[in-house]
């Protein structure tokens, strides 16, 4: 099965949403991907015979690329999928001149976590109380980078 990527639009979002609440604990907002697309990040969506399962949203800077969303519907985990998408957007950041890929992860996110490790990210902060958690105050955020 083949994967294809391609660019977000304002049509996606029902079906970006539906992915989103189901994986996210804290899901984006409809008004955080508009405000995404509107500010001209680089947003995209990867199909599986036609169906959306999966997306990402980069925010470049002078000189680091930030991962600011990765999704990958919870029937699709764990197949390849999320990791040959952030290959995808590894080899954009790199064309475009990035020096590298920097991204912020729950410490709790622990798919999230590994899925960076094995693609060569390390950590390289933390940020204390970061994140709100349901019903139990906040969560550090690791923060991880990959250069080339
Ligand atoms: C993180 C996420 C995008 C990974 O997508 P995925 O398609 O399942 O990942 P892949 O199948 O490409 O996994 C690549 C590697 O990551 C690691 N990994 C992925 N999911 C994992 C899990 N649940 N537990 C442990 N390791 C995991 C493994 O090393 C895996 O390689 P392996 O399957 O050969 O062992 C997906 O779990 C997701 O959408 N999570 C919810 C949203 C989210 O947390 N986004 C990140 C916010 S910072």
């Amino acid at each position: 099965m083949n994967l294809t990527l391609r660019d977000m639009n304002n049509a996606d979002l029902d079906s970006v949403l539906l992915i989103e609440q189901q994986v996210h604990a804290h899901p984006w907002t409809r008004g955080n991907f508009n405000d995404a697309l509107a500010s001209r990040y680089v947003c995209k969506v990867s199909e599986l015979e036609g169906s959306i399962i999966g997306y990402v949203v980069l925010m470049q800077g002078v000189d680091d690329a930030e991962l600011l969303n990765i999704g990958i519907a919870a029937a699709h985990q764990r197949q390849g999928w999320g990791g040959k998408l952030l290959q995808v957007m590894l080899a954009f950041a790199r064309q475009l001149g990035r020096q590298r890929m920097v991204l912020e992860v729950r410490i709790s996110n622990v798919a999230a976590i590994a899925l960076y490790r094995s693609m060569g990210f390390v950590k390289i902060g933390l940020r204390r109380d970061y994140y709100p958690v349901e019903n139990s105050g906040r969560e550090d955020a690791i923060l991880m980078g990959k250069k080339w």
